[in-house]
């Protein structure tokens, strides 16, 4: 099987934080954490973390359960990792409908990559990923100033996601063809 991606870089030095400067959309509030996903998020967050398969060759994501989604945080604690997470919950719900999320490696202080940006089907083009993926930098940066760059791997076919990341300042630092196979 085979599989092109784009690897998004953004060299944090070269960035304008202006660019990061957004208010929720209309109807949506912010919220974000390190580690735990507070329990009354917990489910909608994992029914907005199963839409990861409507990205390009995501077969190998898990299908997200509320207990995967404890798992996954467990095993980040028994690591050492850093999970930060921001959503956007929908006002009239109290939902999750936007997730993004970033592990910090305590080995790693001036890279990270970025992995997962999800949002619901019902309440995308509205602005949301971008949004809560420039929370998520604001944050990291007011925290972490020693972090220099951030990488992000994408399909290439993802063209909304890779829209939103340039829009955020990342730049394509190149194209590569995975090949996998099962044994
Ligand atoms: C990718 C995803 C997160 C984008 O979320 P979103 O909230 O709809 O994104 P935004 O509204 O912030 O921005 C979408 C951008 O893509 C653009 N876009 C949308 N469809 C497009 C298309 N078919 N071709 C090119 N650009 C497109 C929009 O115009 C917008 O760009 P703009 O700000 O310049 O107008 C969402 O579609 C999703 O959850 N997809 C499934 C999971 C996934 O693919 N995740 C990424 C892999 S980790």
């Amino acid at each position: 099987m085979t599989a092109s991606r784009v690897v998004q870089r953004l060299t944090v030095a070269d960035v304008e934080p202006e660019s990061w400067e957004l208010s929720a959309p209309v109807g949506y509030r912010v919220e974000r954490w390190i580690g735990a996903t507070p329990e009354h998020l917990l489910v909608s967050v994992a029914s907005t973390r199963r839409a990861i398969h409507d990205a390009p060759d995501t077969a190998r994501d898990p299908e997200w359960t509320p207990e995967l989604v404890r798992a996954a945080e467990a095993e980040d604690l028994a690591a050492g990792v850093e999970h930060r997470v921001v959503v956007a919950v929908e006002e009239a719900t109290g939902l999750v409908v936007a997730f993004t999320d970033v592990q910090l490696y305590p080995d790693d202080f001036e890279h990270t990559v970025w992995h997962d940006t999800v949002v619901a089907p019902r309440h995308r083009a509205r602005g949301l990923a971008r949004f809560v993926k420039a929370h998520m930098l604001r944050w990291l940066l007011t925290d972490r100033p020693e972090l220099e760059r951030i990488d992000t791997g994408t399909a290439a076919s993802n063209f909304p996601m890779i829209r939103v990341n340039e829009r955020l300042g990342f730049v394509t630092a190149r194209e590569v063809v995975v090949v996998s196979r099962s044994v």
